[in-house]
């Protein structure tokens, strides 16, 4: 299969993933990477490019919008990154005025593409370009609290020493502090997290597992990454080509990303993460799974939060 893929914004997290699709065999056939800093740009192509050797034949240019034309996916991670002890929040405004200049040259050219939003504040971006860029909610999809949901199954994985394949348990909300783990539907090999111990309690060495600490766990983590080595984006871009994988698979996957809500779980208007079936034809439906009344008000809090922050931009 020949998937096109346009990654624009070739810093760390766009050339990392540039990098991951190149020396995938599966993933694409011809990526393009867009920066308005040409040298790095260029230098990011060559670096990758000179690697391909040892893959299938794959097509890998720093390029312009008119050569992204027709692409299947676009992935934007433009943007200003987050420093250290500054909040997603306060990034906003800058980073939406880059999504506004980007959106109409690439929509212009890739109509029918599926567009992987990365740019903090993810939600924001995510609400932004599907108000302001006329392309159809199914083909927009914020990765949201994927990466948040990777590092729960890390840590989960880690504490009950069981491979993360074996943990179903995800971050809903807001990528940022108000995300929450819906720990009543959260499951290990088909039994409840809480039930868990009791199983394995005569041959694994077990404490039972602090979910403050956890979902502590899962908020810090990115700004730990960034205290000691300024950035984060080997999870984040594993999260993102886990996604594109999805949505050129033939059968729809559930994942936490960020789309437009349609009065689940009583939210609308408003970009969040809950699950959501994606696949091939872009966002299925979100998947209104039952939540404790209390999940649903931290979902509704995350929500109302993100509102009132789109309240305060211009877009
Ligand atoms: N959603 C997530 O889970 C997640 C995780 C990590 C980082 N991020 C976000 O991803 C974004 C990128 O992070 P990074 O570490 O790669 O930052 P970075 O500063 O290394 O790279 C950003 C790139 O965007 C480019 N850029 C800026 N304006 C542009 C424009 N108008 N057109 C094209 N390119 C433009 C810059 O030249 C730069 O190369 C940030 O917003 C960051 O917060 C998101």
């Amino acid at each position: 299969m020949s998937t096109k893929i346009t990654i624009i914004g070739a810093g760390s997290v766009g050339s990392t993933i540039a990098y991951t699709l190149a020396m995938d065999n599966d993933s694409a056939s011809e990526i393009v990477l867009i920066d308005i800093n040409k040298e790095k740009v260029l230098g990011e192509v060559m670096d990758i490019a000179q690697g391909t050797f040892f893959r299938n034949p794959v097509s890998i240019v720093a390029g312009d919008y008119a050569d992204a034309k027709d692409s299947d996916i676009v992935i934007i991670t433009s943007g200003i990154a987050r420093k250290p002890g500054q909040t997603r929040i306060e990034l906003t405004q800058t980073n939406v005025n880059i999504l506004k200049q980007i959106t109409p040259q690439i929509t212009a050219v890739a109509p029918n593409a599926k567009y992987v939003i990365v740019s903090n504040p993810v939600d924001i971006m995510t609400y932004v370009f599907t108000k302001i860029s006329g392309i159809p909610e199914k083909q927009i999809i914020g990765s949201g609290t994927i990466l948040d949901t990777a590092r729960l199954r890390y840590g989960l994985s880690e504490h009950c020493k069981i491979a993360q394949k074996n943990i179903h348990a995800y971050v809903y909300g807001e990528h940022g502090d108000s995300s929450f783990v819906p720990w009543s539907i959260a499951d290990v090999a088909g039994t409840s997290i809480d039930n868990y111990p009791e199983l394995v309690k005569d041959t694994v060495d077990y404490t039972p597992i602090d979910k403050d600490a956890m979902v502590e766990y899962v908020h810090t983590s990115g700004g730990e990454v960034i205290k000691r080595k300024g950035a984060t984006f080997y999870a984040v871009s594993a999260s993102v080509c886990q996604l594109v994988s999805l949505l050129t698979a033939s059968s729809d996957s559930v994942a936490t990303v960020s789309t437009l809500m349609h009065g689940e779980y009583g939210i609308e208007d408003v970009c969040i993460s809950t699950l959501t079936m994606i696949g091939p034809d872009g966002v299925r439906c979100k998947l209104p799974v039952q939540l404790t009344d209390e999940e649903v008000e931290k979902l509704r809090a995350s929500a109302d939060l993100l509102k009132g922050i789109i309240a305060q931009i211009e877009h």
